[in-house]
């Protein structure tokens, strides 16, 4: 038999796919300035995207409905999720239809596709394994409780769970590579989908048990020494509670409580998670991320799902996962500029892969912020098929982003951008704080009112923006219910004054088509920009100095 032939075999793969011309260079992640960005065929993407409901992606005849609808929505990208039951429905015989669907249909409707590996963990529990892993407690065993009662979870420290997990990634991965490794349709791979441990802290099987008697892997404390000064504030706090010792037990290490169990939780999802990322990146190097379901203020492991990528347990996963690029925030909690200003550092590009859906009212300002503010890679409302956008604000607001993508992407990392909305805390109070940003030789003060007419109204809820800059004096602000004033950078500057503000669109071969003059009421006779709530919008603005 030749090589190719056995392959196919082995993989499921079609004659077509093998028939296909050669591989481009597979998306991938590069610096740019402080950013990073997502290079697909040689341009950077900016994704902006939306994930499917769980179950929607099992079925063609489901989504048919639905693809024009995201791509009229203005969606570049769709996230949906592979399920492992779908593809190796018997062990070692591999399904591939459900994949060249999604594949044939993302392509039909001119959408990229990042895929969401429904392995071992889909929201801590283990329900979208194939039935013989399900039935096989003894290959596959589960975490256990204190009584050593199994749940439905399986355990983090079987080698048994993890081979047969990266067997059926790296399967998935060869196939996509094949049948996509020239179209890219593919850009990237969520790895598992919100692990972490319920309803206790740790995993109290004999492996577990025995692995919290061990010492704590010196490639974690080597982590905790060479990162001191760098560390998450609970992390630092924990390590420096028991002296930052850099051996010792888990107890010893991290004091034996309820916040050492999750650091050692964290510890072990995170090797498997980078076992896995690794065999999945050794057949077809996608960038790869794990995302997170955050816990609320107040509650313990276990009552939240402990271990996962949190804010306090970034660094046991950046010790523990270096194979993986990103580290992601699913943001359905209000408190979303602080959340995302965590996951936002120099060895983590902000990606944010769930997010409230698109009739929330500060979703489309919770993208502004994400992407001018802190350059996110991307954005994804939850469940973005079955939304209608009754108040269209985020399609208008996604039509916005897609008109200045090319220009995002030329002013990340550059510090020729920003990012607005208003901030919101835990419990929903939103601050109208107005926020500045110097860039370039302005400095841009937003206000969240009309300052004409300065009530707020419940629209400015919804508000957001970003000023973008492509010229020594030119700006592009986009976005929604705000109202920014300017002003020279630095103190002694003069005067700064509006030389022509138009609003306008950017066509589809990117080419500004200008609409109306604005420099009358519409720019309060040059005091400021204003774009009006309940609309988005995008207006190309020169200044000019004076003395
Ligand atoms: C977060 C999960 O990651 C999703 O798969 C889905 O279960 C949503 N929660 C539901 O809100």
């Amino acid at each position: 038999m030749s090589q190719s032939a056995f392959f196919r075999l082995m993989t499921g793969m079609s004659a077509l796919a093998l028939s296909l011309p050669a591989m481009a260079e597979p998306p991938h992640l590069v610096q740019q300035g402080t950013a990073r960005q997502l290079q697909v065929q040689g341009k950077p993407m900016l994704l902006i995207a939306g994930e499917l409901g769980n179950s929607s992606s099992s079925s063609a005849a489901y989504m048919a409905p639905h693809w024009k609808k995201l791509r009229d929505m203005h969606l570049n990208t769709v996230l949906a999720p592979v399920q492992w039951e779908l593809l190796e429905p018997v062990e070692g015989k591999f399904d591939f239809t459900q994949v060249d669907n999604l594949i044939r249909d993302a392509r039909a409707n001119n959408l990229k596709l990042v895929f969401l590996w429904f392995g071992a963990w889909k929201n801590s529990m283990s329900t979208y394994v194939p039935s013989w892993v399900k039935r096989d407690q003894a290959r596959f065993p589960r975490a256990a409780l204190v009584n050593g009662q199994e749940v439905e979870i399986l355990s983090a420290m079987a080698p048994t769970t993890l081979a047969s997990d990266q067997k059926a990634l790296a399967a998935l991965m060869a196939h996509i590579k094949q049948v996509d490794g020239k179209q890219n349709t593919v850009v990237m791979l969520q790895v598992e989908n919100e692990i972490g441990m319920l309803p206790v802290a740790r995993d109290y099987g004999p492996l577990a048990q025995a692995a919290w008697q061990g010492q704590v892997p010196r490639e974690l404390t080597a982590y905790l020494t060479a990162h001191r000064d760098s560390l998450v504030p609970e992390m630092k706090r924990l390590w420096a509670a028991q002296g930052a010792r850099t051996s010792g037990t888990w107890a010893e290490v991290f004091g034996g409580g309820i916040a050492a169990e999750e650091v050692f939780t964290a510890w072990y999802y995170a090797r498997f998670a980078d076992e896995l990322t690794k065999a999945g990146k050794a057949a077809y190097d996608l960038p790869m991320y794990v995302n997170v379901a955050l816990n609320r203020p107040g509650r313990l492991p276990g009552e939240y799902p402990s271990g996962g990528p949190l804010p306090h347990l970034i660094d046991v996963w950046k010790a523990g996962a270096p194979s993986i690029d990103m580290l992601s925030p699913d943001i359905y909690f209000p408190n979303f500029v602080d959340i995302v200003n965590r996951y936002k550092r120099a060895d983590n590009p902000l990606f944010v892969p769930e997010a409230n859906n698109a009739d929330h009212p500060q979703v489309a300002g919770n993208a502004f912020y994400a992407i001018g503010q802190l350059d996110a890679i991307g954005f994804g409302p939850f469940s973005i098929e079955s939304i209608d956008d009754k108040s269209g604000a985020l399609g208008a607001a996604y039509d916005v982003l897609e008109q200045l993508a090319p220009h995002i992407l030329a002013a990340q990392g550059l510090n020729k951008m920003a990012g607005f909305r208003p901030k919101a805390l835990y419990d929903e109070t939103l601050l109208y704080e107005p926020q500045v940003a110097v860039i370039g030789d302005y400095r841009f003060t937003v206000a969240y009112a009309d300052i004409q007419r300065p009530a707020l109204s419940s629209k400015t809820a919804e508000a957001g923006g970003i000023i973008v800059q492509i010229g020594p004096e030119e700006y592009l602000i986009g976005g929604s219910g705000v109202t920014v004033t300017f002003a020279p950078a630095k103190d002694g500057g003069g005067q700064a004054g509006i030389d022509s503000a138009w609003e306008g669109r950017f066509d589809s071969a990117g080419q500004w088509r200008a609409g109306r003059l604005l420099n009358g009421d519409q720019t309060h006779q040059g005091r400021h920009i204003q774009i009006p709530a309940g609309q988005w919008q995008i207006q190309r603005v020169k200044f000019y100095r004076y003395k």
